[in-house]
């Protein structure tokens, strides 16, 4: 029997460990929740009044329930100590060097962190039950990791591995964690790996309706996390790859996405054709979801995602190409002003951001470029594009500035305020002819057109 109410701890406070405990934390006062991390500047930030990341409504989340039943600490081991469930939420990013570097997913984080409550049980011969519940996405069969690291090291302890995957997309974050469309709780087929199930699953029903509470063996749970995330991208890939053609037919690609989408078996959602997808998951988690089929001996499984992929990388290039091609065949020594360069609006998150391949192919051209983001810091700019670069950067805090004085505008994110800018004043200080590629959809066309703009705009034929 597990104690009632459960004390949860986390090991990772980064853009899923930090706002899913403080969501968990508002809606269960009752339950202590501690968010642990090895980095003692990000666990310091979460004890500040400016968070280590940007996410609407998150601030007042964290500060309803911090120094309440919210705790952010660098006490790693008093936290595996007092609490029943344990998160591991930690990165699991693609392997960059040694076997399947490249695809598979680098597991060093995960299995120092499994190391390190084993350590923490083991120290102890009348150590409280433990529910160690994977949160980072692993690829299928990591539990069997977890569990042999617990079972080698600390043979007193009673401990059940769960996974429960995190859905939630950044920049709508909270409002994920509030209403989720499911919560995946898979356990192994045992009546123990039952009640651990159930225990966890009861914190969760006290605020997502039953229903929504999804109960599944262990590696239906660690699979489905790779397949919702590889079915997602796909839609995009789909879309983009029918924006080429759209650009060389006369369709329109929202037009398009539109008439599909009202099919109520495609649906409307993840339909916007666009510069490409980024994000730290997509492109990792496919590529995990194709090492394992490879793994596995199905090589045709595993060439069918990798496109998705592929056409991801040939959509990135094609938009640079494309202004290349407009700009009469040389963007030498041409200022190029990047409007967003975060991965998607909302977030100041850049990893694996579209725009990182597009400013390094227009640098490659010889381009200088000029770059604002709302809610990205320089510094990430300087340290994603690298140091040789920064004296060929300019890197604005106002857009008008940003524009003043360029060839071409080149929109890579979907930042609401680029729909509201006043594209008069900003065409009136560029070079002229002054370009607009909007690589999302963003711009009103007509209205820049007839204020003089040449405009491409992707999966449109103009
Ligand atoms: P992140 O890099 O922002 O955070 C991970 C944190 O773990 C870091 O702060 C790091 O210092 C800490 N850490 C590493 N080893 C540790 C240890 N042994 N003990 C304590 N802390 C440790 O990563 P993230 O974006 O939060 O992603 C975490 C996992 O969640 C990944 O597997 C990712 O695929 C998955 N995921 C991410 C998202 C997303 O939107 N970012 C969504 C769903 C799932
Ligand atoms: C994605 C998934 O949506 C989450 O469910 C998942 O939990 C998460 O990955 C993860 O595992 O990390 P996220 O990457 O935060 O979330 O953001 P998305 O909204 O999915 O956008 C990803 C990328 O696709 C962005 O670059 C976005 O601009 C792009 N996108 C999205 C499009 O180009 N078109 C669309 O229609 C939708």
């Amino acid at each position: 029997a597990y104690p009632y109410p459960p004390k949860i701890c986390c090991l990772g406070a980064g853009y899923v460990g930090g706002p899913t405990m403080a969501v968990m934390a508002k809606m269960c006062p009752d339950i202590k929740v501690t968010v642990t991390d090895l980095n003692e500047r990000r666990i310091a930030a979460w004890n500040s009044s400016s968070l280590p990341i940007y996410e609407p409504g998150l601030q007042e989340v964290v500060e309803e329930a911090r120094g309440r039943n919210l705790f952010f600490s660098t006490d790693i081991d008093a936290a595996i100590q007092e609490c029943t469930i344990i998160f591991v939420s930690v990165a699991t990013p693609t392997k960059t060097s040694g076997i399947g570097a490249g695809e598979a997913a680098d597991l060093t984080y995960w299995e120092l962190a499994a190391r390190r409550i084993a350590a923490v049980c083991n120290a102890s011969s009348n150590m409280s039950p433990k529910i160690i519940v994977e949160k980072s996405t692993v690829p299928v069969r990591t539990a069997d990791a977890m569990a042999a690291v617990m079972a080698a090291s600390c043979k007193g302890t009673d401990f059940q591995v769960l996974s429960n995957p995190e859905f939630l997309a950044e920049g709508t974050a909270i409002d994920d964690l509030f209403k989720p469309d499911r919560v995946l709780v898979g356990g192994p087929v045992t009546p123990q790996g039952h009640a651990a199930v159930q225990y966890l699953a009861d914190v969760y029903r006290r605020w997502v309706p039953t229903e929504q509470v999804l109960t599944t063996n262990l590696w239906s749970a660690e699979l489905t996390k790779l397949t919702a995330n590889a079915f997602l991208a796909q839609r995009i890939s789909s879309i983009n790859s029918i924006s080429a053609l759209c650009e060389a037919t006369g369709a329109n690609v929202s037009e398009v996405a539109y008439a599909i989408g009202v099919d109520t078996r495609i649906g409307p959602k993840f339909l916007k054709a666009s510069v490409g997808f980024g994000g730290s998951c997509f492109q990792k988690d496919i590529l995990n979801l194709v090492y394992l089929c490879r793994q596995f001996g199905l090589p045709e499984v595993a060439e069918y995602w990798y496109q998705v992929i592929a056409m991801n990388d040939w959509q990135k290039k094609r938009f640079a190409i494309n202004v290349v091609s407009s700009m009469f065949n040389t963007v030498s020594g041409k200022k190029i002003t990047i409007l967003g360069f975060a991965f998607k609006k909302d977030t100041g998150d850049t990893r694996e951001t579209p725009a990182i391949d597009v400013c390094k192919m227009l640098f490659a051209e010889k381009a200088s470029l000029a770059i604002y983001d709302p809610k990205v810091a320089r510094e990430q700019i300087y340290s994603d594009l690298g140091k040789e670069v920064i004296d060929k950067i300019e890197i604005e805090t106002d857009p008008y500035i940003a524009c003043s004085g360029a060839h071409a505008i080149c929109i890579l994110t979907e930042w609401d305020e680029f729909k509201t800018l006043d594209y008069k004043r900003i065409y009136d200080q560029m070079q002229k002819p002054a370009f607009i590629f909007d690589g999302r959809n963003l711009i009103n066309i007509a209205e820049c057109q007839a204020i003089g703009f040449s405009v491409w705009s992707v999966g449109q034929s103009l």
